[in-house]
């Protein structure tokens, strides 16, 4: 479980990590620019029938919800939604609900979310509509994401800053993540970190520095490339 202090009383900051959930600017603006169009999903998504996404660091649940609304409206009426996430410390069901608030359109998903939430669970498991799957499995994704088998369309890299969440951008989690991509499957990243870059790099991915959200002037994002390093190691 972790504790939250709120800035400007309505985005949460973590305190073990000092580091806001998302952008202080508009969280779910930032999700779509940089998740959503930096992994260039509503282009993608009318030519699939099921679409993986996976992502380190589950938080509110912003990026999921933000995801399920595009996807609702870009994605075929007949092709699925698989969304994997992981979390090691999940919040409370009342801090998602306080940090979701503040955007309408998301208000029915997110009340759908709060319902099933609970930091209990060790695999959520459930769905939404019945086009998306939700799973997140609680725990340390340097733990967990080895013992799975899934590939990725793309996969939403959110950990807090790399500075203070070491953990979640180390080469061999990005190797394991490449490990779980799809053929020509994707990354974005709020990041620009040389480091982080070298690491996606090494794993197999093509890494490309875009222009951020707000007053970021970068992120990254990047393709799995055909020669495909991480799986001959
Ligand atoms: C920037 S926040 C994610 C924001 C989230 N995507 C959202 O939409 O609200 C980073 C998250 O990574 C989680 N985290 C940090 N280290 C982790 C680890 N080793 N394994 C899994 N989750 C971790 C934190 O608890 C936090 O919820």
């Amino acid at each position: 479980m972790d504790e939250l202090e709120w800035r400007q009383d309505a985005v949460p900051v973590s305190t073990r990590f000092q580091d806001a959930y998302y952008s202080m600017e508009d969280g779910r603006a930032e999700t779509s620019h940089t998740f959503v169009q930096g992994n260039d999903l509503p282009r993608r998504w009318p030519q699939m029938d099921q679409c993986t996404i996976a992502e380190l660091g589950f938080g509110t649940g912003l990026n999921f919800l933000e995801t399920v609304r595009q996807w609702l409206k870009y994605a075929d009426a007949k092709a699925t939604l698989i969304f994997v996430s992981f979390e090691q410390y999940p919040l409370e069901a009342s801090d998602l609900a306080r940090a979701l608030a503040p955007w309408k359109e998301l208000e029915n998903l997110a009340s759908h979310l709060i319902k099933l939430w609970s930091p209990d669970f060790e695999i959520l498991d459930e769905m939404f509509d019945d086009r998306v799957r939700l799973l997140v499995f609680i725990g340390d994704a340097n733990v967990r994401l080895p013992q799975l088998e899934f590939q990725a369309d793309a996969w939403y890299l959110d950990g807090f800053s790399p500075a203070k969440n070491p953990q979640l951008w180390g080469p061999s989690l990005m190797e394991q993540v490449a490990l779980h991509t799809a053929p020509k499957g994707t990354f974005a990243t709020y990041t620009s970190a040389g480091e982080v870059r070298r690491n996606l790099e090494s794993a197999g991915f093509r890494v490309e520095r875009t222009p951020g959200f707000g007053r970021k002037r970068h992120m990254s994002r990047g393709i799995l490339s055909d020669a495909d390093v991480a799986h001959e190691h």
